[in-house]
């Protein structure tokens, strides 16, 4: 081999590394350990409180530039077009446009710094199970501008939008027993009373609700937080589901054409045989 190629051949296998690692590491901005969450587009119900619950909580601030009310309505389970105008649009849009926020973008920057980024993608640059952590886990912070942070995106410049439902978690501490941290997050919800009780400096950072804070239960505010996931995650790519569906038929027929082939080719092979 040339010594040229060899070169190209170590840069290409350096550029590569390079690359997976960026990738690997892309998102990784917080430690905390993540509640799992897989996505379900067959649960029309929760497709469509997870859009009506955007439209109410994040809509002010986050457009979704790239998909439309009548697409979503189509798509959500049919929801007639008239119901949609009068109960979901609040922009006063048309039912053929693009799901804008009302605000603009001046007066944004000017009381958030930035511009709050358009949702269409956000599952597929994060992925769903980050958005849903993200939307579980707001907590007390008064060092920062809104009063609050968040766990999996540490100094977020964005109000706990929910608030009003899901109430309002404090940074706890564990006591001073060593924790598995693969066990942190059952051990969480089974013996967070006791060890804030035994108190001590020691695994502080986890989050406990202030009781009666908020209109839901955490059973209620997690259903919430999915449901929005969820919705994100159709709104990133409307067809899926779709593809999902016809994929199943392709594959059935392919299944079918695959029998008829094996006897076609018994059958031929048949007469050479016998000859
Ligand atoms: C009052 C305005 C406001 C509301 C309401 C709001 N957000 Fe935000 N959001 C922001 C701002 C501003 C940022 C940018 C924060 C930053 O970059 O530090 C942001 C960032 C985000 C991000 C991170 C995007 C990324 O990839 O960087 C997500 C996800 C998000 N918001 C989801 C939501 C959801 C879901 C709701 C509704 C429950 C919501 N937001 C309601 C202002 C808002």
């Amino acid at each position: 081999m040339s010594k040229r190629l060899l070169k190209l051949i170590r840069v290409y296998t350096i550029a590569l590394i390079t690359l997976a690692f960026g990738v690997s590491t892309l998102g990784a901005d917080s430690d905390w350990i993540m509640e799992s969450m897989s996505p379900n587009l067959d649960d029309t119900a929760s497709l469509q409180r997870g859009a009506n619950l955007y439209v109410n909580f994040c809509l002010g601030c986050h457009s979704l530039e790239h998909q439309r009310y009548e697409r979503t309505a189509d798509d959500l389970g049919e929801i007639p077009h008239e119901l949609m105008e009068a109960n979901v649009i609040h922009t006063g849009q048309k039912i053929g446009e693009h799901i804008q926020s009302a605000m603009s973008e001046e007066d944004a920057k000017a009381w958030f710094g930035a511009a709050p980024p358009d949702l269409t993608m956000v599952t597929r640059v994060r992925s769903p199970e980050w958005v849903y952590n993200f939307l579980l886990t707001f907590y007390e912070d008064s060092s920062r501008p809104f009063g609050v942070n968040n766990k999996v995106f540490p100094n977020v410049g964005m109000p706990h939008a929910m608030l009003s439902l899901q109430g309002i978690q404090e940074e706890v501490c564990f006591g001073n027993r060593p924790i598995d941290l693969l066990d942190v997050q059952a051990a969480l919800r089974q013996d967070r009373v006791d060890s804030i009780k035994e108190g001590g400096a020691e695994n502080c950072g986890e989050l406990s609700l202030i009781p009666g804070s908020g209109m839901f239960s955490t059973e209620e505010y997690e259903q919430a937080a999915f449901d929005i996931a969820n919705f994100l995650h159709y709104v990133g790519d409307p067809t899926r589901a779709e593809r999902e569906a016809i994929g199943k038929y392709v594959i059935g027929f392919l299944l079918i054409l695959l029998v008829l082939a094996y006897f076609l080719n018994r059958n031929y092979w048949k007469d050479v045989k016998k000859n």
